[in-house]
């Protein structure tokens, strides 16, 4: 569990977050995260945060292959959308959006060291994804839903953005678990997401519960008769630690 923040922790998420202030909005209950500043843009390649995130059971359970098209919303300086690409290739495409150019040209920089060139970014806004319609067989928001600062109009832009069949796949760190070593503003629980995605237009269809630290949770278009599933409560046993104890960290 982290203890609170000495001095100069605090001065350096005042740097990340751009030197803002604490969130003065909320969402259906919940208080809204600042944008986290393209100068913490290190914090999301760090060197620990594959045994931390375990983010290859993630990359598996979409299911994603050659041809198909995956869209990275929120996508920073790449983490995950490098990995898409390259699970796409050679004949799909990963759009990469995010709001701050300054992260789709770091993201642009790694793809080019790389070797990859399936990486289309789009420099969002905050109430749209400005991809064009009918695009994501997936749209994956990793660490980024709760920073929404208009989650509605987001929402109603990523209906628009899948395909149909489509699917939204939610990726949070998990407010209801204290070991895990993130600040409560930028944490989810299970509950509140689906109530936000349940009431603004999408159904359930799929969850992961073996993330060290996330929830993963996946819906489409609630645009049908199908019966609406329901998450399963988030308990202890259903993940695992990281391998490693987790260094402080400034989210
Ligand atoms: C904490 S970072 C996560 C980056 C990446 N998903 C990862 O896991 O490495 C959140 C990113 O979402 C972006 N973002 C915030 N609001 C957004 C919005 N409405 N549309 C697109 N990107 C947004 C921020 O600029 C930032 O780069």
């Amino acid at each position: 569990m982290r203890t609170p923040a000495p001095p100069l922790a605090a001065l350096l998420l005042t740097t990340l977050l751009g030197g803002a202030p604490a969130a003065a909005a909320d969402f259906m209950g919940r208080p809204l995260a600042q944008t986290m500043s393209h100068q913490g843009a290190p914090w999301l390649t760090r060197d620990s945060r594959m045994r931390e995130e375990r983010p290859e059971l993630l990359w598996t359970w979409l299911n994603l292959g050659p041809g198909d098209a995956a869209c990275d919303i929120g996508a920073g300086n790449g983490f995950h959308t490098l990995v898409l690409a390259r699970t796409v290739a050679p004949s799909g495409v990963a759009w990469a959006v995010d709001i701050q150019p300054e992260m789709l040209a770091l993201l642009g920089e790694r793809a080019t060291a790389a070797g990859i060139d399936n990486v289309r970014p789009v420099q969002g806004t905050q109430t749209e994804t400005r991809l064009p319609a009918d695009t994501c067989d997936v749209a994956l928001l990793v660490d980024v839903y709760h920073e929404f600062s208009d989650p509605a109009a987001m929402l109603e832009s990523l209906r628009e953005s899948l395909k149909p069949g489509g699917r939204l796949v939610l990726v949070e760190y998990r407010a209801e678990d204290p070991t895990v070593p993130i600040k409560a503003l930028h944490k989810m629980t299970k509950a509140a997401a689906h109530r936000e995605l349940t009431a603004h237009g999408f159904k359930l269809v799929g969850q992961l519960d073996t993330l060290p630290w996330q929830h993963a949770l996946a819906y489409q278009r609630d645009d049908g008769p199908d019966p609406a599933q329901e998450p399963t409560p988030w308990t202890p046993q259903t993940a695992p630690p990281p391998t490693q104890t987790p260094a402080p960290t400034p989210r």
